[in-house]
């Protein structure tokens, strides 16, 4: 049975809607503050950022679903695009400045297998640019996610509305700026960077000696050396899949 999620005409209905009223802006968020390098939007469903990225950003689309993929080359048809999960990336070890992840960690079958790829596939500089609802807060409010949660998940293809999102991508080795993040109900975004030796990490406060930049305006510093980097070297699985889509 397919969900919302496999089925491209009907999640970019429901998508036009969200983005009229009020989720565009934190989509402009996640594909804004990125200017060059080798970005991966993992999860590109139907390609919805792809168009979005700056003409400096040199982007992939992954995708598991292949309906969707194939509408997302319509949209973006000079994006290379990959079939393949999360939770194992067909990229090279530090291949890519930026992962994008829009609604997608609500869906991935393996969250810290999923987070540990993402990890491997960025540089030790790169960045990892997430926009997801998380768990609700309140005790009566939670109660109820957790008893939807089932219903929730078959009706859309996947996802778990009642995930603690954040605490998975610090347990991963990741330190979420600060001066990235937003919160407005059960939404979240942040940008977020490696910890040096993979242990778990926190968030920056404002003060702090934080690697990061202050928040997405700042993203343009220390890109003359990535400039000069080479783009991800794509097994031939990735060239083949790209060809299928
Ligand atoms: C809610 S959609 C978001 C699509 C797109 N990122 C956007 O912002 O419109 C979730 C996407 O995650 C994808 N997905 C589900 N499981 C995944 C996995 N294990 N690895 C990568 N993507 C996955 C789905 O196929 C779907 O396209």
């Amino acid at each position: 049975m397919r969900g919302v999620e496999q089925i491209p005409w009907l999640y970019d209905a429901g998508m036009v809607l969200l983005e009229k009223t009020g989720f565009g802006r934190w989509r402009s968020w996640l594909t804004g503050g990125v200017e060059r390098g080798c970005l991966l939007d993992l999860g590109c469903g139907t390609g919805r950022n792809l168009p979005l990225f700056g003409s400096g950003v040199r982007a992939i689309g992954v995708d598991p679903w292949h309906p969707s993929l194939v509408k997302a080359r319509r949209r973006a048809p000079r994006v290379p695009l990959v079939c393949a999960r999360a939770e194992a990336l067909p990229f090279r070890d530090g291949a890519f400045d930026t992962v994008v992840s829009g609604l997608v960690f609500c869906s991935v079958g393996d969250v810290p297998r999923g987070l540990a790829e993402v990890r491997r596939v960025l540089k030790p500089e790169g960045f990892l640019r997430m926009l997801e609802h998380v768990r609700t807060r309140g005790r009566f409010a939670s109660w109820l996610q957790d008893r939807t949660q089932p219903a929730w998940t078959w009706i859309t293809g996947g996802c778990h509305p009642n995930r603690e999102t954040e605490d998975a991508v610090r347990a991963a080795g990741f330190v979420i700026d600060e001066a990235s993040y937003r919160a407005q109900g059960d939404m979240r975004r942040f940008q977020a960077a490696r910890t040096g030796d993979g242990r778990p990490g926190g968030q920056t406060s404002s003060e702090s000696s934080s690697p990061l930049p202050r928040g997405a305006d700042r993203r343009g510093e220390g890109r003359e050396r990535q400039d000069q980097e080479a783009a991800p070297r794509l097994p031939r699985r990735a060239v083949s899949a790209r060809r299928l889509v």
